[in-house]
C-alpha cells in the first residue's frame, strides 16, 4: 500500500471506538468490487472490506460506480440476525449513520432511499446493500458504501456528483470519517423503528417532496407527494392519477419535478 494514501488502517485501528464494526478489517490496494471480494472471504458480523480502487464498482439499478483512488470504497458486512425479518431496514440504518457521519464535515441529506447528497442535490455517497445466503437463510447482509471524499474528478457522465473535499475545499480526516460511520451505525442498530424512521425522515429531502418515480424496468412514471418512509424502508407517493403508491427502491428512481435534475 503505498504512503501517499492518508486514509491509515494502522490510524484508523488506533482511533476507532466502535464495539464490533471495524474491529476487523481486510485492506485492499484494487478489487473489482468488494462485493466480489466477499465470495472470496469469511464473513463475519462488524467484518469492513476496504478497497482502495475498484475496477467494476457496482451501482444499484444496475449501474457502475465510479472507483478511482482518493474516494472511500467499503462493504460492511452484518449479520443478518440483527435485523430478523427486515432487512431493507439496514439500508435506512446505514444511510441514516453516513449522512450524520458526514453531516459532522459538510452540509448532508439524504436522498431516499439511500443517496447523500448536498443541499443542491450533488451526491456524495451511494449505498447498496446486498443480502448473502447460506441455504435458503440470509446470513450476511453486505452493505456497499461508496463515499465521494478526497476525489474529486468525475467523468462527464456524472454531472451531478461531488466530493466532501470540494464541498468543504479542503481534504477530508478519512479516518475520523469512517470511525463516526462505524459508531453511528452501532448507534442507531439499538434504536428501535420508529425512532429511525423519524430520524431518518427528518434528513430526507425526499419526504414531504414532489416527486417523479421512475421505474427502471418499463419506464413508467408516477408523479406525486412523498408521504412518507415505511418501515419496510419502501416509499408512499400519494399520486393523482393513481391514489396512493408504494415504491421499492430495487424497481425506481425517484427525482424532484420542478427542474432539480438530480433531486
Ligand atoms: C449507488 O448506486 O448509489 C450505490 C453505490 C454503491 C457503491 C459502493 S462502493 C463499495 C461497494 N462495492 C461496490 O461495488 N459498490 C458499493
Amino acid at each position: 500500500m503505498s504512503e501517499e494514501w492518508k486514509f491509515s488502517p494502522e490510524k484508523l485501528r488506533e482511533i476507532l471506538s466502535s464495539k464490533f464494526i471495524g474491529k476487523k478489517i481486510l485492506f485492499f490496494d484494487k478489487v473489482s468490487s468488494t462485493f466480489d471480494k466477499a465470495k472470496e472471504v469469511e464473513l463475519s458480523d462488524g467484518l469492513v472490506i476496504f478497497a482502495r480502487e475498484q475496477s467494476h464498482g457496482k451501482g444499484r439499478l444496475g449501474r457502475s460506480w465510479e472507483s478511482q483512488k482518493g474516494g472511500l470504497y467499503f462493504s460492511i458486512i452484518l449479520s443478518a440476525k440483527h435485523f430478523k425479518n427486515n432487512m431493507e431496514f439496514s439500508t435506512i440504518i446505514c444511510a441514516l449513520s453516513v449522512q450524520k457521519a458526514i453531516g459532522k464535515f459538510v452540509d448532508a441529506y439524504i436522498k431516499w432511499p439511500n443517496d447523500i447528497i448536498t443541499k443542491e442535490g450533488k451526491k456524495l455517497c451511494g449505498i447498496l446493500t446486498k443480502v448473502n445466503f447460506s441455504g435458503e437463510n440470509a446470513d450476511f447482509i453486505n452493505i456497499g458504501i461508496g463515499i465521494n471524499s478526497n476525489n474529486s474528478s468525475f467523468s462527464k457522465a456524472l454531472p451531478y456528483a461531488s466530493s466532501m473535499k470540494d464541498e468543504a475545499k479542503k481534504e477530508i480526516d478519512e479516518n475520523k470519517l469512517m470511525c463516526n460511520v462505524f459508531e453511528f451505525i452501532e448507534k442507531f442498530m439499538e434504536y428501535d423503528a420508529q425512532r429511525i424512521l423519524k430520524e431518518f425522515s427528518m434528513c430526507c429531502i425526499t419526504v414531504g417532496a414532489y416527486v417523479r418515480a421512475i421505474y427502471s424496468q418499463t419506464g413508467k412514471e408516477i408523479t406525486g407527494l412523498c408521504k412518507g418512509v415505511n418501515s419496510d424502508g419502501s416509499l408512499t407517493i400519494e399520486s393523482k392519477d393513481f391514489g396512493q403508491i408504494t415504491v421499492r427502491s430495487g424497481e425506481v428512481s425517484v427525482r424532484g419535478i420542478y427542474g432539480e435534475e438530480y433531486v
